[in-house]
Formats: structure tokens, sequence, C-alpha cells
């Protein structure tokens, strides 16, 4: 949890994510760590979801603008750096070391795809931020259902495809020391000491 979200000083703020039983990896298990960030996304969008439906029964009560809070905490500030470390080190990285020509061709159409996505997710949230802004600070406004799918949808299939491609081929093509500076590199982005 603490990884994933940069305000490590201040842990508890994301902690109503969190339950007993996560385990969360460290920047030494950067594969581990990544896949992380894909459960607690998931966990923002599914009280994304459901705050539509509660500003129509409630309006904005403490409870929206405490769910809008964590939203925008985590997809303004975590959900960037996810994106960084995919774009900017898991993703050239792969492509650099993976050997096989079609597992390369494979992957590079994956690529293309998950940029893409990652470019309309940015889009969407866009459009989210501002009436979460006010939820979030009380005000009377209300969501967009159509917007919060849409935004959903991406996620629904683009998770799923990530998941199901890169631990395989970082398992297959990271050495030891591109995982340390995967990490390193990761743990850079959040301001983060890499552990000894
Ligand atoms: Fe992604
Ligand atoms: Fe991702």
């Amino acid at each position: 949890m603490l990884h994933c979200n940069p305000i490590v000083t201040n842990p508890g703020v994301d902690s109503g994510a969190m339950n007993l039983f996560d385990t969360p990896a460290g920047f030494d298990d950067p594969i581990g760590m990544w896949l992380g960030c894909h459960r607690r996304i998931e966990k923002q969008l599914s009280t994304l979801a459901k705050l539509p439906g509660h500003l129509a029964d409630k309006g904005v009560d403490a409870e929206a603008s405490n769910a809008a809070q964590a939203i925008l905490r985590y997809f303004e500030k975590s959900a960037p750096h996810h994106h960084g470390d995919e774009d900017r080190d898991i993703f050239p990285l792969l492509e650099k070391r993976i050997t096989d020509p079609r597992d390369l061709e494979r992957f590079r159409a994956l690529r293309k795809q998950l940029e893409a996505e990652h470019e309309r997710m940015a889009a969407v949230w866009a459009r989210l931020r501002k009436p979460l802004q006010g939820i979030a600070e009380g005000l009377p406004k209300s969501l967009d259902p159509a917007e919060v799918a849409a935004f959903r949808e991406i996620y629904a299939s683009h998770i799923p495809a990530e998941d199901g491609s890169i631990p395989d081929l970082a398992r297959r093509y990271f050495t030891a020391a591109d995982l340390e500076s995967l990490g390193r590199s990761m743990a850079d982005r959040r301001g983060v000491e890499f552990p000894v």
C-alpha cells in the first residue's frame, strides 16, 4: 500500500483500502509491487463505481466527500507514478531485453495498445477530476455515470492484459540487475530510498 502511494510520510492516508492480509511487495520486488498497484487501482475503481448512485440517493455527504478525496489522492498521485513505471521503465526495458522475435512482435503490439489506453485513461480522468474535486470539498456536484463507466471500462481490459503478459515476460527476460535497476527507478520516482 505504502509503496504505491507516494505519500510515504503519511502512510495512514490511504489505509482504508488495505486489509490485514495485504502483504505489499517492496521495491526489491518491483514486479510484485507493480502488480500490487493494480489491486489498489481496482479498489479505487470499485469505490468510484458506487459514487454516482450514492450521490443520487444521498447527495454530497461526508461519505461521498471522503470517497472522492481517496479517489483523487490515488489517481492524481499514485496512478501517474504507476504509468511512469510502465511507460518509462518496464515497457522500454522489455523491448530492449526480449530476444525471441515472436515475443517481441507480440509485445510491441501490446505496448502500443497499452500506451494508447494510458492516454485514453488520462483524457477521461481529466473530465472526472473537476467534479470529484467539488465533491471532495463538499460542494453539490454530480458525477456523470457514463464517464465513470468509460474510465472503468478502459481499466477492465487494460489490467488483465498487463497482468497476463508482463510478469511472464519479466520473469523470462529481466536479469537480477534489471530488476534492481527497475526497483531503484520506481523508488526514485516516488522519492523513496531503495532498500539496502
Ligand atoms: Fe498500464
Ligand atoms: Fe498497470
